[in-house]
């Protein structure tokens, strides 16, 4: 599956973007929640969410880069996610425990993102997880280059959860998504390279190197 993120989309025509996306065949939206704390950048809050929720029906996961756990996991959860992904870098173990089981509380899912410098190991403390997503940059822009040491990382991390769904975040495109799936991955999540020309050839190119 591939996972639009939207945060090189052009702002000012998201809705139309986000049309393209659906008549692409998108299924799922990557929305990056960034603070300006955690991760040295401002993005969207819950209220852009809300509105997705009530023109489009995308799956809508959240890519949460913040540390203010407890505000914002119910504030995204409230505005129609359908997916929490939480960084283990955000807080204590508990603190990262306490936001999963809001998600599950919730009805809804939740998963655990890592950092590229984060080992898999860390996973093997949170059972209930529905997805984890490894970043393949260091989170906080779009448009930065793949690190490729992320599929060992993929690979790994697959071999000792077969059914784990893996998510890799950053750098994705025409060139590396084969790889990231050959490797275990089960969704990508693409953004700046989607918008690099019309939306819908991009979509296509993605899903020729899958095919
Ligand atoms: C980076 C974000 C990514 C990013 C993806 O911090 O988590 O989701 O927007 O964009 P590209 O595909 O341009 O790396
Ligand atoms: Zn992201």
């Amino acid at each position: 599956m591939i996972a639009p993120s939207i945060l090189n989309a052009p702002s000012l025509t998201l809705g139309q973007s986000l049309s393209e996306m659906k008549a692409a065949g998108i299924k799922r939206i990557h929305v990056d929640i960034m603070d300006g704390h955690f991760v040295p950048n401002l993005s969207f809050g819950p209220e852009l969410v809300a509105n997705m929720v009530k023109q489009f029906d995308f799956e809508i996961e959240i890519h949460l880069m913040s540390t203010a756990l407890e505000s914002m996991v119910p504030a995204f959860l409230d505005a129609g996610a359908d997916l929490v992904l939480i960084h283990y870098e955000a807080g204590s173990e508990s603190e990262v425990k306490k936001a999963i089981k809001a998600c599950h509380d919730a009805g809804k899912k939740a998963g655990l993102v890592l950092n590229p410098a984060t080992p898999i190991s860390v996973v093997d403390d949170f059972p209930a997880l529905d997805q984890v997503l490894l970043m393949s940059v260091v989170p906080g822009f779009g448009g930065q280059a793949f690190i490729e040491a992320t599929l060992d990382k993929i690979a790994s991390l697959h071999s000792k959860y077969p059914d784990l769904p893996i998510e890799v975040d950053g750098g994705v495109k025409d060139n590396n998504i084969r790889a990231c799936f050959d490797h275990g991955a089960s969704i990508a999540v693409v953004g700046s390279f989607l918008f690099k020309d019309e939306l819908a050839k991009q979509v296509k190119k993605l899903e020729q190197q899958l095919a």
